[in-house]
């Protein structure tokens, strides 16, 4: 099972960019250790941070074909990102959208997401635990669907 881990804008800068909101991991660590938990569950993890929604889009078109599952921590594209919502939901792929900090307990603009609607679920509020549990229901759900 080859899931996608995708990163949108300001993600790069994570371990430097407010660690009290976002933790002090950086991205590279993140994405080490979910590639590490995935490879247990015999799953392989592809990982692509942009801070452009095309660049996103265009890996979602390019390599959802080629994978079953989509993880996204879509940054601030989440909350009008329409374009990115599209992709996601064109990539007929089951999506998990995550997020570091609680969205729901910030600024009130932060509240609104545009791709939960073409998630199945959004983890939020848990830090980098968040991509393994996002990570685990991806794979287990993958068991149930075969
Ligand atoms: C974020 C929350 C977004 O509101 C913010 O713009 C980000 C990161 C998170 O992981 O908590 O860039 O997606």
């Amino acid at each position: 099972m080859r899931i996608l881990l995708i990163h949108g804008p300001n993600l790069n800068m994570l371990g430097k960019r407010d660690p009290d909101i976002y933790g002090d991991h950086t991205l590279a660590q993140i994405v080490s250790l979910v590639a590490k938990r995935a490879q247990e569950l015999g799953a392989t993890v592809s990982s692509f941070q942009s801070n452009h929604e095309g660049a996103l889009i265009d890996f979602i078109q390019a390599e959802s074909p080629k994978a079953s599952a989509i993880i996204i921590n879509p940054g601030a594209l989440t909350h009008y990102g329409y374009s990115l919502r599209d992709a996601l939901a064109d990539s007929m792929l089951p999506v998990i959208e995550v997020h570091l900090s609680d969205i729901h307990a910030r600024e009130s603009w932060r509240r609104k997401s545009v791709i939960k609607d073409v998630a199945i679920e959004q983890i939020s509020g848990k830090g980098w635990k968040g991509y393994i549990e996002a990570l685990e229901m991806l794979v287990n759900r993958a068991k149930e669907v075969r």
